[in-house]
């Protein structure tokens, strides 16, 4: 299988993280930007299944390339499942990923439920009109200090106790392996194999 598809992110860690996935699995992806595309898509779902399905059309519609997304986000079960779909946003706009994290561990001072999950949404949109989604989930803990240079976003504070290690502290090798991004990848690689064949 060699077939090119738009990744649909202007996140370079994502980018990294998801073209070095996909590859095993024999998927070619260019960048909206390698594309000249600079359609901006809003996140107005209220689902990370949502988000990912818009943001996967409307690239496809600009590109005339079928479209991979990905909605992603860290939910946490003592903020009742926040910051959640506005994981990027958490915080307001002026804060980077130093100061989202740095939020989310002063917001669970004291707090001893740590449990959280991130979830990823993957959704493809061809041109003809067909869609795939697939779904993948890690669950771990919130640290209560970032430990680890790796990753990107909340990775030094999410905490996986089967391994002892943050996000932050894993490669990229080993995060994939286990993360919702790399789960959702897999399941959603197996799901564009079988329609490629069709
Ligand atoms: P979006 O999927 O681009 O809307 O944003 C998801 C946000 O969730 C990112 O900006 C990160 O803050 C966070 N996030 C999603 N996946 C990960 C991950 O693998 N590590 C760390 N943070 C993540």
């Amino acid at each position: 299988m060699s077939e090119k598809f738009v990744l649909a992110s202007h996140n370079p860690g994502k980018i990294k993280e998801m073209s070095a996935i996909l590859a095993r699995f024999g998927v070619e992806v260019v960048s909206p930007k390698e594309l000249g595309i600079t359609v901006d898509v809003e996140e107005t779902g209220t689902t990370f299944a949502e988000n990912a399905m818009l943001k996967a059309k409307a690239i496809c519609a600009a590109s005339g390339l079928p479209a991979i997304a990905d909605d992603s986000g860290l939910c946490v079960d003592a903020l009742n499942g926040g910051p959640g779909v506005y994981s990027a946003r958490y915080g307001g706009e002026g804060l980077d990923d130093k100061g989202r994290y740095t939020l989310l561990l002063n917001s669970l001072r004291g707090q001893t439920t740590r449990a959280a999950h991130f979830t990823c949404s993957i959704a493809c949109a061809f041109p003809g009109g067909d869609t795939l989604t697939a779904e993948g989930r890690c669950d771990g803990t919130i640290a209560f200090a970032p430990m680890g240079e790796g990753g990107f976003g909340y990775d030094p504070v999410f905490f996986v106790p089967s391994l002892a290690k943050t996000f932050g502290q894993l490669t990229a090798e080993e995060k994939s392996a286990i993360s919702h991004r790399g789960k959702a990848l897999a399941a959603f690689s197996e799901k564009l194999a079988t329609y490629l064949r069709k």
